[in-house]
């Protein structure tokens, strides 16, 4: 056990304590007004402030805290400390059920405001709050402060309680300069180790030298009170500033307030919301949930990371590596609250100073995303209700038939037997491993969905998943019995695998490989895994006296408690309570998922697809945006969705094409199919009780307009596959805002109606029904319509495009030399096809471009240099294209068929490529096609036209 959990127990103790001080007190303040004894007053003195500090649910108007008021008042200038603009107030009472005697007792400034803004619940603006921090709120105070050239360390303490139980009253800072980019600051309490988040982070290899003197940036800290600023220092923009006040670190309660230089904040999820979050008093709540995502609640993943964009076009990131439940408050100052119920405050700041730098440096930390087996890229689909294999099957046999690219298709829980993980009804889904042998023999893929909750009532011996479990006494407990915690999922009563056991992922391991032997899927599902429960907490209830299941201060998360709808926080983990671990549930499920299909499936990339996530997870998989449903709203709100997870390090994500609840109609499904078909993760699925819209239910005119977006996207294939390996390796996002490509541009900052892929390709989709023209904003610049050629030169402006209902509009941003190959059905057969290359000329200056190749499957493609990597160039002026072969190593043919040129001006007399003359057309676009080519892309291309 560690010295975290002790420090938990002895809290119901500490409750029993305050609990006769409150008897005491009343004596002590009769004793204090009838006797003369100096003694006995500073006796009692001492007791009431114990009493007055340590809890927030006193009775509002007894006389020990008017008393106690008068003599505090009497030392300040409470008019002074007050003054504060209402922009500038930070909630002193973020509970339910503020009055102004409860906030004098918390030495508050108080102010109504109507409707007293932290007493409405899970609304999307808290409003200004009417209990707010005076200026100079006692509080911590710097001590011992020592730098070395790479770390500053400084011992903080407060000498009178806060109003929250346990403060932790000595704390150690230590801030690190970890790059020239990157700062670490951790505050914990040096004498008890507290819980902290057990998630493998890339630790520099070496202490970045000399500090400050190298580094982009500095901190500066104030004594007394305790306040930081960190600033750039060039231009001296200030980054984070705590000097507002609120800081609070005690046991169940940590809360750090901080200005930010600018209105523009992006990222802290998994919520739905606009891309650039509102600052009107936004609560961002995180704490996994299953819950179809609406805005203002908290959802499936939590990342406490944000992405600010400087006036000036520069771009920081912040992330607060804490796990547990907490609310993150943005409001006009420009300014953000973190107020956590636990753990410790470890924050790193990335300085950018591009938006793409800030990423990287993110996802160099917490791990860069996995390379998706080439397949996962083409279109999935999926739904639950198959009633038998044979109805799975026709899915894909219809979908190919019309001539729609398909590589993936997928089971829901249908073809398991009694909802049960690893097992398959022998009726419906006998023939599930028929299934998956039938699918790739039409070179296809089969993806199955996995829960973490386990069936615990079949007789002894029937379910090896829950016997073996208990052999390994792996399941998360019951923290008062500390037998197995048991809920309620799918199947029935269940009990929940515990991720941080020893022997868990030898246990998960052995159950997909042996589950593999019998069903040869490619690929695994995981659901349910925020946890998701069917009852609130355990099917007996939670214990009632667990200072876990009812902390002093509940963030705002959907439900009201944190039991709802997921398991017990108080119960047991291996190295933790469920309250510290439980927005880890679904990474570890993904991670120790990753792993076991890496045994079952030796050296093949695994591909897994998660509902709940959490930083670091983008390593191991990829995410869906959960339950949306068939309206127009959810079409567009995928937009920011997706946007979010690639600022999150997870850039594999979707969300259901057509959406999952409700029954979808054509003209939204038309539209979506469309949009979804540049979702990085492209999958259509939907809930039991609606009528199937896999494409081919719909009429002919969808049909066709979805053939021809996926025939679309499966020819920019090789550029999508590009994308991830930048994004492996680099960290780089695949789909990305407008902004991250125009940082000085300002009327990208808002942009989440459109969307680009890489640099090079700008997606402005329909998000709205009987309508056949978009509003594109266009950067300034020439883009080149993919499909035509046609050419959009823009200002940086709003530009009506048509968009008839067979169109996605799919721009090329001028200077991209893009590699492109002939789709077919699957990525098995268009991975045999010949490539084609397109390159937009810029009319000054080198358009660039480069492909990346492999197998597509091997584990080790990039490790053992099994790759190929190519780089393009070309000028207008020169009249010339050629390649550089950066890499050589993977060496199946690779064969350049066609060429297309944009903006090549007036019309050439002639072209050759390699030396070779060749026939090509030339349209009024200015656009030049060139077929039939032969061209060995593994050998230095030159194209030269006059
Ligand atoms: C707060 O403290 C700072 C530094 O000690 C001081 O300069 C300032 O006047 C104080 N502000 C108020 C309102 O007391
Ligand atoms: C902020 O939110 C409040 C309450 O929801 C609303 O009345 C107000 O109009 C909003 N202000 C802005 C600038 O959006
Ligand atoms: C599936 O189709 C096969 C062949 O058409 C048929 O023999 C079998 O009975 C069908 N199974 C189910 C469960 O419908
Ligand atoms: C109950 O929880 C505490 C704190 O997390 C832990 O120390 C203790 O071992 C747990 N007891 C059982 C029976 O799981
Ligand atoms: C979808 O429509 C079918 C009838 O076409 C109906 O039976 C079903 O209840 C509908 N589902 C929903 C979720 O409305």
């Amino acid at each position: 056990m560690t010295k975290d959990t002790e420090t938990l127990i002895r809290l119901p103790k500490r409750k029993q304590s305050s609990h006769d001080c409150l008897i005491k007190n009343s004596g002590c303040l009769w004793l204090s007004l009838t006797s003369v004894f100096t003694i006995v007053l500073i006796a009692c003195f001492t007791l009431l402030w114990v009493y007055i500090s340590s809890g927030p649910s006193r009775d509002p108007g007894s006389i020990v805290q008017r008393l106690f008021f008068r003599v505090k008042a009497a030392g300040t200038n409470v008019k002074q400390e007050c003054a504060i603009t209402d922009e500038r107030k930070f909630d002193c009472h973020p509970e339910v059920g503020a009055t102004k005697s409860i906030c004098a007792s918390r030495g508050c400034c108080w102010k109504p405001t109507t409707p007293s803004a932290s007493n409405l619940n899970s609304v999307s603006s808290v409003g200004v709050p009417s209990c707010f921090y005076p200026l100079n709120y006692t509080e911590y105070h710097v001590g011992n402060i020592s730098r070395t050239s790479d770390k500053i360390t400084a011992f903080l303490s407060r000498n009178t309680s806060s109003y929250y139980k346990e403060d932790v009253k000595l704390l150690k800072l230590v801030v690190t300069y970890e790059s020239s980019y990157r700062i670490h600051i951790k505050i914990y309490d040096p004498l008890h180790p507290r819980y902290e988040v057990p998630v493998e982070i890339n630790k520099p290899a070496k202490i970045f030298g000399s500090s400050s003197a190298a580094s982009s940036f500095d901190i500066k800290i104030t004594e007394s009170p305790f306040s930081f600023q960190v600033y750039r220092k060039d231009g001296h923009v200030k980054l984070l500033d705590t000097s507002v006040g609120g800081f609070i670190f005690a046991d169940q309660f940590l809360q750090l307030s901080t200005l930010l230089p600018s209105r523009y904040v992006y990222g802290l999820g998994e919520h739905r919301a606009t891309l650039l979050h509102s600052l009107n008093w936004t609560r961002v709540t995180l704490w996994n949930k299953d819950r179809p995502p609406v805005e203002h609640s908290n959802l499936y993943g939590s990342h406490p990371f944000y992405l600010v964009m400087e006036e000036d076009g520069r771009s920081h990131g912040v992330f607060l590596l804490n796990s547990n439940a907490m609310d993150v408050i943005l409001q006009h100052a420009p300014a953000i609250t973190w107020r956590a119920i636990g753990g410790i405050l470890d924050f790193y700041i990335f300085t950018g100073p591009s938006p793409a730098n800030v990423i990287s440096q993110y996802t160099e930390l917490i791990g860069r995303p996995f390379m998706p087996p080439y397949w996962s890229l083409g279109f999935h689909i999926c739904r639950y209700g198959y009633k038998s294999v044979n109805q799975t099957l026709d899915v894909a046999l219809r979908t190919h038939a019309a001539g729609i690219p398909q590589d993936v298709q997928w089971d829901d829980l249908d073809y398991s037997y009694g909802w049960m993980d690893f097992t398959y009804d022998a009726e419906r889904f006998g023939d599930v491993p028929g299934l998956a042998r039938t699918l790739h023999d039409m070179g296809m893929h089969y993806m199955m969905i996995f829960d973490p909750g386990l069936s615990n009532s079949q007789p002894i011996g029937s379910y090896l998943p829950y016997d073996y479990g208990m052999e390994l006494d792996l399941f998360i407990k019951d923290n008062v019995t500390g037998k197995p915690l048991v809920g309620k999922v799918w199947p029935g009563t269940t009990v929940w695998v515990d991720w941080t056991h020893p022997k868990a992922q030898k246990y998960w391991t052995t159950l997909v490989t042996g589950f593999h032997n019998q069903v040869e899927f490619d690929g695994m599902w995981v659901d349910m895994n925020e946890p998701s429960n069917m009852v609130n907490g355990a099917v007996d209830g939670c214990p009632k006296n667990s200072s876990l299941e009812n902390p002093p201060y509940v963030p705002a998360v959907h439900g009201g408690s944190l039991k709802f709808f997921t398991i017990c926080p108080s119960s047991t983990q291996y190295t933790s309570s469920h309250y510290n671990l439980h927005n880890l549930y679904g990474l570890m499920m993904t991670k120790m998922s990753h792993n076991a299909l890496l045994n079952a499936r030796p050296n093949q990339r695994p591909f897994v697809i998660s509902r709940s996530t959490y930083p670091g997870q983008g390593r191991y998989g990829g995410h869906w945006t959960g339950d949306n449903a068939a309206t127009w709203h959810d079409l567009y709100a995928s937009i920011p969705g997706i946007l979010n997870f690639n600022l999150f390090g997870i850039p594999m994500v979707g969300a259901d094409i057509c959406g999952f609840r409700m029954n979808t109609t054509e003209p939204l499904c038309q539209r979506w199919y469309q949009l979804g078909a540049f979702y990085t993760f492209s999958r259509s699925h939907q809930e039991r009780d609606t009528n199937s819209h896999d494409p081919t239910m719909f009429s002919k005119t969808l049909i066709d307009s979805t053939r021809k977006a996926y025939l679309l996207r499966y020819s920019l294939l090789p550029h999508l596959y590009t994308l991830f390996y930048n994004s492996h390796t680099r960290g780089e996002t695949v789909l990305r805002p407008l902004f991250f490509e125009y940082p000085k541009d300002k009327n990208t900052y808002g942009i989440d109606q459109q969307f680009m892929w890489g640099k090079c390709f700008l997606i402005s989709p329909v998000l709205s029904e009987n309508t056949t023209e978009v509003q594109g904003y266009f950067p300034k610049g020439s883009w080149y319509d993919i499909q035509t050629g046609s050419q959009q030169k823009s200002n940086g402006q709003y530009v009506t495009i048509a968009t008839p209902l067979d169109k996605i509009n799919v721009h090329l941003r001028e200077g991209c030399v893009i590699v492109t190959q002939t789709p077919n059905l699957t990525t098995t057969m268009s991975r045999k096809n010949k490539f084609g290359l397109v390159v937009a000329l810029l009319d000054d200056g080198k358009s660039e471009g480069e492909l990346y190749a492999d197998d597509g499957k091997s584990a080790d493609s990039i490790q053992k240099s099994k790759y190929n990597r190519i780089l393009f160039s070309a000028s207008k002026k020169d009249r010339q294209i050629t390649s550089a072969v950066d890499h050589l190593g993977y060496h199946e043919d690779m064969v350049l068929g066609n060429l297309t040129i944009f903006n090549i001006g007036t019309k050439p007399s002639q072209l050759t490529v390699n030396g070779v003359l060749c026939n090509f057309t030339f349209s009024q676009n200015q656009v030049i096609n060139v077929e039939g080519l032969t061209a060995d892309l593994k050998k230095r291309l030159t194209v030269k036209w006059t």
